[in-house]
């Protein structure tokens, strides 16, 4: 039997606990990868994603972290390290919204204003600097980070979710260069996902014209995102680029 292409490869999925973070746990799994995910605070969701993984026939692992917290992703790169001592994928998935219409500016205050973008892009960059070295030791290090296209064009939850994943968009380019030529670093960008919690979130009108707007009429799923997930680590020759899986919308294609 031919070996699965992932086989011996080890991933870390934040957000494992979550809608999409868990489907991309398990297609990794799937695909032959051992896979540790994090959660913060919905542990039956990641029991949920972790018994997923084993019953693969992969090892799983759960990180508690609050990528917020500097202290916390020091503390989930050190057990890694200790515990299973390499990393070849990381997925840079977990992230919190809020709906703020964009004309609400009053609405959008200081703390929420943190509070999203240390969770969407600080979090992504100190996960990113606190494993490079594992990931470069690894021979065939990727990233890929779970953007949005509402940071492609100024349409999302809020106007801090949009500018934080259009920092994660530019945080993808400049970390291809910066760990170029160990690491390839990528990064998928969601249009509305049907089904997931976070969508759900969003008022029925803003679902509603997603759908409409996507030139093939519907919108991207979890499957097609693991699916897309599985293509950039198992390429050689793909770094810094940007898939918007949207169902086509025209606002985001650039
Ligand atoms: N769903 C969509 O329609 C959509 C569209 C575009 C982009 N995306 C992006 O896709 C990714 C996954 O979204 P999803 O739909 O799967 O969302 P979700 O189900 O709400 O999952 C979010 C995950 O992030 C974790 N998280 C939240 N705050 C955290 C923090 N401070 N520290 C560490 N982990 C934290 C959550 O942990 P706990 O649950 O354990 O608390 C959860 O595992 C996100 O980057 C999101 O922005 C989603």
């Amino acid at each position: 039997m031919d070996a699965l292409p992932l086989t011996g490869r080890m991933a870390l999925v934040t957000g494992g606990s979550g809608d999409i973070g868990s489907g991309v746990a398990r297609a990794l799994a799937s695909a032959g990868a051992d896979v540790a995910i994090t959660y913060l605070g919905h542990s039956q969701g990641a029991d949920a994603t972790l018994q997923a993984i084993e019953a693969c026939g992969r090892r799983g692992l759960l990180v508690q972290l609050d990528q917020r917290d500097p202290a916390s992703i020091d503390a989930c790169v050190e057990k890694l390290t200790r515990e299973v001592g390499r990393l070849d994928i990381l997925v840079n998935n977990a992230a919190w919204n809020i709906g703020i219409p964009f004309a609400d500016l009053d609405r959008l205050d200081a703390h929420t204003w943190d509070r999203v973008l240390e969770t969407n892009l600080r979090g992504p960059f100190l996960l990113a600097r606190g494993f490079a070295p594992l990931l470069k030791a690894s021979g065939a290090g990727h990233i890929v980070n779970i953007a949005s296209t509402g940071g492609i064009a100024p349409a999302s939850s809020s106007i801090a979710y949009s500018a934080s994943k259009a920092g994660l968009i530019h945080l993808t380019r400049c970390l291809a260069v910066a760990m170029a030529p160990e690491v390839a670093v990528n990064c998928i960008a969601p249009g509305l996902v049907k089904g997931t919690r976070m969508a759900n979130r969003l008022p029925d009108a803003v679902a509603r014209m997603a759908q409409q707007q996507a030139v093939l009429g519907r919108a991207g799923q979890i499957d097609d995102i693991a699916g897309q997930v599985l293509a950039f680590v198992t390429s050689t020759s793909i770094s810094g680029q940007v898939m918007a899986i949207d169902g086509g919308l025209p606002l985001a294609m650039r």
